[in-house]
């Protein structure tokens, strides 16, 4: 969701103002990649490098829109069809948070559609608390479905594609175990300008992609 900031500076409101819209945004988004039949979809909210070199001030403004979104989404996934998950190392977060998580987490999990809001996620991180799990569980050594299975998105597979918005050319330990084979899509396009055409761009470069997963 990159450019929120940007977004908002450009209006002389401050980068929070940008994350509010931000989230309005994934809303309107996720709600239209699903009505396009998109079954999986996954933002990256905060990165775990985010959490340690944003201002305090940003951080709780971003803690409180994933409140506010998890509220919202307690009536409105169930009616939707859709599951909420936070892939991530939520331990960093205050138990009141991390209780909410588990909440809609759990009173969503029988649905259909994913979404997947990755907070305090790195995809190292995500490696890493993965093997650590498989050592716990008693692995010696380990395969790659192991590996797969093991991490927080165990339960959905690898993306199709990867959208970045906001001119970055980058993947900034954004699921780096997952994105082996995602196909990448890259636009100027600010966060909060994102909207149902830019969806329809996408999937439409998406069915002009020729996957051949190391095929000749
Ligand atoms: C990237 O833009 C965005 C973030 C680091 C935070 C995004 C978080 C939210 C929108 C709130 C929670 C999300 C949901 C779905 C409820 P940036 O700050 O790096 O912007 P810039 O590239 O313009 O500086």
């Amino acid at each position: 969701m990159d450019g929120n900031g940007r977004w908002a500076r450009k209006r002389g409101m401050p980068r929070e103002y940008g994350h509010s819209v931000g989230a309005r945004v994934f809303k309107a988004v996720s709600t239209y990649c699903q009505d396009r039949g998109v079954e999986y979809v996954t933002t990256y909210a905060l990165s775990t490098e985010n959490l340690k070199n944003r201002s305090r001030q940003e951080l709780n403004a971003i803690f409180l829109l994933l409140k506010e979104y998890i509220k919202d989404a307690l009536v409105t996934a169930p009616k939707r069809n859709t599951r909420v998950k936070f892939p991530g190392d939520r331990s960093a977060f205050s138990p009141e948070l991390i209780e909410m998580m588990d909440e809609v987490e759990e009173k969503t999990s029988g649905y259909k559609y994913l979404l997947n809001i990755a907070v305090n996620y790195g995809g190292r991180d995500e490696i890493v608390r993965a093997v650590n799990r498989l050592i716990a569980g008693g692995y010696k050594s380990v395969t790659e479905d192991d590996i797969t299975s093991a991490l927080d998105t165990g339960n959905c597979p690898p993306p199709d594609m990867i959208i970045r918005t906001g001119c970055e050319l980058r993947l900034s330990n954004f699921m780096l175990w997952q994105a082996a084979y995602s196909e990448f899509y890259f636009t100027d396009t600010l966060w909060p300008d994102f909207g149902e055409k830019d969806v329809d761009a996408a999937i439409e470069e998406y069915s002009r992609r020729q996957r051949r997963f190391g095929s000749a």
